[in-house]
């Protein structure tokens, strides 16, 4: 019996088998069960993946009990204090941090595919006046596929590579595009001499008709949101981009799938959440109720922005931007003071409430990212393209190293069948 390893006895019957226990570099090994079913007949049972790991991945290692997060072993308190959001890109997806040489190069190719096809730009022009920006995205990243022939050969690791940076480079584009339809504002080429943040503002806010100053403290504040949300190893919409790659669909489909898995507001919907339950909370006198409906077992609401899957003691990334959120509610004059206020309270009444100190229930990076956004006035249903945009980093590094990867399958869960017993077919005239 080797002394890494577990033994799984069938106590109905006494069958036996012996599994290798995977050693990680850092975190929890995990029983290797992939003989399970050959050895004892058996499946696992786990909804939502709570115990299983999908696969092996060198780039994000999240401790949830600690706080930690690591995106190629660089703390993420460390790559928000000094790194942008391409630099933190080029990390993700070729594991080390560039050279200068490197980072200028990685900096002109994304540059030069900022531009999305004329063709892909009458997509929006179909789209309903007040669809939501994140359907747009859903539809038109998905229908990338049809338009870059030219690399979408994924057994061709430079295919792959062009994809990826395409997609880096052009989801701005396409973000603030799905923004400018609703409000019939011209469609802004990218301007490539600002930096990846200062020309996704461009796009979004700029009129033809009067020069554009782009504000820093904006900038600063996204350069921080984009390097806090740019990956979180095997969360839902990650998953997602892995399984529908593991039948070898193109990487356009993909992350276009990945999208939609991340509009749900458990996942990256929660900082428009967060805003629309503040709006409807409005007075903090009435704060208590919402809490009491939170707790209430019978009733399904839920305060948004607080709790993670993961993250059992704090969400590192919202102690980050928590600090900056207040930051600039100080200097900002804004209108929306009254919800601020109202979002501080909540804060504070959670934080000492039984209910929520018991289940661990801090406020999450997209609390704090959801007021941000909201301070620096970016319309409410962009939030979560923005996160999006910054999310596009994580899942082309994590779908470049799943096609690397020999181990992959195709994934396909199994089930615990409970409907019906084979029974026989009643002809309808017997029915
Ligand atoms: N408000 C009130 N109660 C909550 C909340 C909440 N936001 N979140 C969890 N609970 C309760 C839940 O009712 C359960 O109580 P009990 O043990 O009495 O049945 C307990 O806490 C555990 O909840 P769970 O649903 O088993 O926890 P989970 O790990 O499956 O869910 C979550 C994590 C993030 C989906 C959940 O906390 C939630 O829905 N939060 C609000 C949405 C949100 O802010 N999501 C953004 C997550 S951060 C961004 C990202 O990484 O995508």
């Amino acid at each position: 019996m080797s002394k890494n390893s577990v033994t799984i006895v069938d106590n109905r019957n006494g069958n036996q088998a012996e599994f290798d226990i995977l050693d990680p570099t850092i975190g929890s090994p995990a029983i290797d069960i992939r003989k399970l079913h050959g050895e004892l007949g058996l499946f696992t049972y786990d909804p939502g993946f709570q115990a299983t790991a999908s696969c092996k991945s060198d780039i994000t290692y999240i401790d949830g009990d600690k706080g930690i997060l690591l995106y190629r072993g660089y703390p993420i308190e460390q790559l928000a204090a000094h790194s942008n959001y391409l630099e933190t890109s080029f990390l993700l997806m070729y594991g080390h941090l560039p050279s200068n040489v490197e980072y200028h190069e990685f900096v002109g190719i994304i540059k030069r595919h900022t531009m999305v096809h004329e063709g892909l730009k009458q997509f929006f022009n179909g789209f309903h006046h007040d669809a939501h920006p994140m359907a747009i995205m859903v539809g038109v990243v998905g229908a990338m596929s049809a338009f870059y022939h030219d690399s979408l050969d994924i057994n061709n690791p430079r295919h792959r590579e062009i994809s990826a940076h395409r997609l880096l480079a052009k989801m701005p584009t396409i973000a603030a595009y799905s923004h400018r339809r609703a409000y019939g504002l011209p469609l802004l080429y990218p301007r490539n001499d600002l930096d990846f943040i200062e020309n996704f503002m461009y796009m979004m806010f700029a009129v033809p008709s009067e020069e554009y100053k782009v504000d820093p403290i904006a900038v600063q504040a996204m350069r921080l949101i984009f390097i806090l949300h740019a990956d979180h190893e095997q969360n839902a919409s990650t998953s997602t981009v892995r399984l529908a790659s593991s039948s070898g669909a193109n990487p356009f489909a993909c992350i276009s799938a990945g999208i939609a898995s991340l509009w749900g507001p458990a996942h990256g919907g929660a900082n428009e959440a967060v805003i629309r339950m503040l709006e409807e909370i409005k007075d903090p006198d009435e704060i208590p109720k919402y809490i009491e409906r939170a707790k209430d077992k019978n009733d399904d609401y839920r305060l948004m922005g607080f709790g993670h899957r993961i993250y059992k003691n704090y969400d590192p990334r919202a102690k980050i931007i928590r600090q900056a959120c207040y930051d600039l509610l100080e200097i900002m004059d804004n209108s929306n003071q009254p919800l601020f206020n109202t979002a501080k309270q909540l804060e504070k009444i959670a934080l000492e409430d039984d209910y929520f100190l018991e289940r661990n229930l801090y406020p999450n990076v997209d609390f704090y990212s959801g007021i941000i956004l909201r301070a620096l006035g970016i319309p409410l249903n962009m939030f979560t393209v923005i996160f999006a945009m910054a999310r596009t980093a994580g899942w082309i590094s994590q779908w470049l190293e799943m096609m690397e990867d020999k181990e992959q399958r195709i994934g396909r869960p199994r089930q615990i069948y409970t409907g019906a017993a084979p029974r026989d077919f009643v002809d309808l005239s017997k029915r």
